[in-house]
């Protein structure tokens, strides 16, 4: 980064939210200047935090917008929320991170790709598992070409129980616009593209279920999998989709996602099946007991073989939000306006609609 200071904002004071904060206090040539959200203790101390007056902290995001203050924004709220922020922060001439997922869905998400395009605006959507260190790792390994055509390839994120805030904004359809496939499988889809070079995706052929939430079963906070009573109505997205989609070139993803079910234990993985090599890259476990794995096999003058590569550290969201930094310091936006964010939403738009229609849908 170079040049003058940049003003940040961050809109949204949960655990997204001050994943930003604290990249943006990190970064260099960028200064946290202004923070919006509903819990006014959080915004309070928040400030403190981060050295904010009260002049930079705003219950309401429009007031965050209009301020005057910012250049660039992360916007780190309710999913439905985030394209009505994004359009109106771009409109405002601001360059615009959202979380993930990009909106609720493909229709809506586009909105915010003609909003960066109309003001020449940077926009960029937070998909920090692919910053870790095992899928840098393995993406250097994909594109030496060490691992031949990939072919097939399979990708999921399945929780024993870790559906987030049930009966909260997540499990309902208005606000969250979709369940684990919107939440979690959208970073899985995001990583496995990612190290399959962006394939187009052809189609789509998935289905979901809801055997957990609807019954009060399976949230994160619950501890064990006991009926936690969630009100009438406080669930109404799948607990699970899987789903199958045939890739530009012959090759097809296999991704599953889910927030609950009966396994031993959470487990995120994507593995790829080349002609020359495969890989499994995979993480999950508890807090207590997380376990991470990268394995890449091959074969060397015919005889099989397993590279270890070097893993470097860990990205997140502060690889995420200095990326984002970087496009805009780069002055050239035009191929920074969630595209790839918008191909992930019109997959996930076509996994709901087989889901719906029981049969394979086009794209
Ligand atoms: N990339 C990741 O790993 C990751 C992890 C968790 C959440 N997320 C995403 O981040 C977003 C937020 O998730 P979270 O878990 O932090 O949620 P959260 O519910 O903890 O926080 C949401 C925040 O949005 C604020 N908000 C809601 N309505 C608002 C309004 N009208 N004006 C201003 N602020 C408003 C709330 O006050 C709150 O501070 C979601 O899109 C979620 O999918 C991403």
């Amino acid at each position: 980064m170079s040049g003058a200071t940049l003003r940040a904002g961050v809109i949204g004071l949960g655990w997204a939210g001050q994943q930003h904060m604290a990249a943006y206090a990190y970064a260099p040539g960028v200064e946290l200047v202004g923070l919006a959200g509903l819990e006014a203790d959080a915004l309070t101390s928040l400030g403190e935090t981060y050295g904010i007056g009260a002049d930079g902290l705003f219950p309401s995001w429009q007031d965050l917008v209009s301020s005057g203050g910012l250049d660039v924004v992360s916007i780190a709220t309710p999913t439905t929320l985030h394209a009505p922020i994004a359009v109106s922060a771009l409109d405002a001439g601001l360059h615009v991170l959202s979380e993930k997922p990009m909106a609720e869905n493909a229709t809506v998400a586009r909105t915010m790709v003609e909003a960066a395009e109309r003001n020449d605006r940077v926009l960029d959507v937070s998909f920090n598992h692919r910053r870790r260190g095992d899928v840098q790792a393995l993406k250097k390994i994909v594109d030496a070409g060490l691992l031949g055509q990939i072919y097939y390839a399979k990708a999921g994120w399945l929780r024993r129980e870790g559906i987030p805030g049930l009966g909260s904004w997540f499990t309902r359809r208005a606000t969250a616009g979709g369940g684990p496939l919107m939440d979690i499988g959208v970073h899985m889809l995001d990583m496995a593209l990612y190290l399959l070079g962006e394939p187009g995706v052809r189609s789509a052929t998935a289905a979901t279920y809801a055997e957990f939430g609807p019954r009060g079963r399976g949230g994160s906070t619950s501890g064990t999998m006991v009926k936690t009573g969630v009100q009438e109505g406080a669930f109404d997205v799948e607990d699970l989709s899987t789903a199958f989609l045939r890739l530009d070139g012959g090759g097809t993803l296999l991704l599953e996602s889910s927030w609950a079910s009966y396994i031993p234990r959470d487990q995120a993985y994507v593995t790829l099946y080349g002609s020359e090599g495969g890989a499994n890259v995979e993480f999950g476990g508890t807090l207590a007991d997380p376990y991470r794995a990268l394995s890449i096999w091959t074969e060397k003058d015919g005889v099989p073989a397993l590279l270890q590569p070097n893993v470097p550290p860990d990205g997140g969201h502060q690889a995420a939000v200095l990326d984002f930094l970087d496009m805009v310091a780069a002055g050239d936006s035009t191929s920074y306006r969630g595209h790839e964010a918008l191909a992930r939403a019109v997959v996930v738009d076509a996994c709901y609609a087989s889901a719906e229609k029981g049969g394979e849908v086009l794209l």
